[in-house]
């Protein structure tokens, strides 16, 4: 069941508890019929639920690969601790998702439902040039954000506190809120100023994941291999995830 529908019957039966003839309590002082009457019993739930449902923010920059992106993205639509997904592509992303992703999509509901492979239940689409976007603004609570990839460029621009368009603007506000911000770097060879653009950036809050694959669960074919990365990336925004990213060690190897 999507989380929307569980917190629509939680909060319908939440609003029904207040009505005399439909409350499963039938012996109940007269204030708690009172349509305002909020039942700490009834209302437990739903404050729980609502405090865990996470919305996230992803950022995609215009670094090459973007199938990491595509493959969170189908993780977070399917995951019911996350209830609204905030998605932001940079124009060179689009430039990328075409290359690698023969995504040739002409709107912004064409792009996302091609990189989902279907339409959207929780994502909302801003546009780069949106800066004066809710997620623009601290006041607007996300839980965290995650650019994925993160082309070098952006992490210039972060680095130097220059923002210029509405993806550089959201990690920065993650990072003077304190907020989760977590950049998934992919360049190769580093010079030194990617390098200290690195550590400038970790030292501000930002957590440095770069795009390096794992290859010890032994993947059967590229979503494998990219599945297993994005899995460490929920361990890091604290979602549950179907697959086990804990090494346990080997024993019989253990000289
Ligand atoms: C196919 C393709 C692949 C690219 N791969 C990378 C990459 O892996 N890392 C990177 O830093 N830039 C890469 N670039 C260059 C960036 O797209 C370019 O620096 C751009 O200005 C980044 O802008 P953005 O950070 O605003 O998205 C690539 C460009 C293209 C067209």
């Amino acid at each position: 069941m999507s989380w929307s529908r569980t917190n629509e019957i939680r909060y319908k039966g939440f609003q029904e508890a207040a009505t005399p003839a439909e409350s499963p309590v039938a012996d109940v002082p007269e204030f708690c019929h009172r349509r305002d009457f909020i039942n700490p019993f009834l209302a437990a739930p739903l404050l729980a639920t609502i405090a865990l449902v996470k919305s996230i923010t992803i950022g995609i920059s215009g670094a090459s690969g973007v199938i990491y992106a595509q493959r969170l993205l189908l993780q977070l639509e399917a995951s019911a601790e996350v209830g609204r997904i905030n998605l932001v592509i940079s124009g060179p992303a689009r430039r990328v998702m075409s290359d690698e992703l023969n995504l040739t999509a002409t709107t912004d509901e064409d792009l996302l439902a091609q990189l989902i492979g279907r339409a959207s239940t929780k994502t909302v689409f801003f546009h780069a040039g949106d800066i004066g976007a809710a997620i623009a603004s601290g006041s607007y609570p996300v839980d965290a954000m995650v650019i994925v990839p993160c082309s070098a460029a952006t992490l210039g621009v972060l680095a130097s506190g220059a923002a210029r368009n509405l993806l550089h603007r959201a990690a920065d506000v993650c990072l003077k809120e304190e907020r989760r911000l977590i950049l998934v770097l992919r360049e190769t060879p580093l010079s030194l100023i990617h390098l200290e653009n690195m550590l400038t950036l970790k030292k501000a809050g930002a957590m440095i994941v770069p795009a390096m694959p794992a290859f010890y669960h032994k993947p059967a074919n590229l979503d494998a291999l990219v599945d297993h990365f994005v899995y460490r990336l929920m361990d890091h925004l604290g979602l549950q995830h179907s697959s086990a990213t804990v090494w346990h060690g080997d024993v019989m190897k253990v000289e």
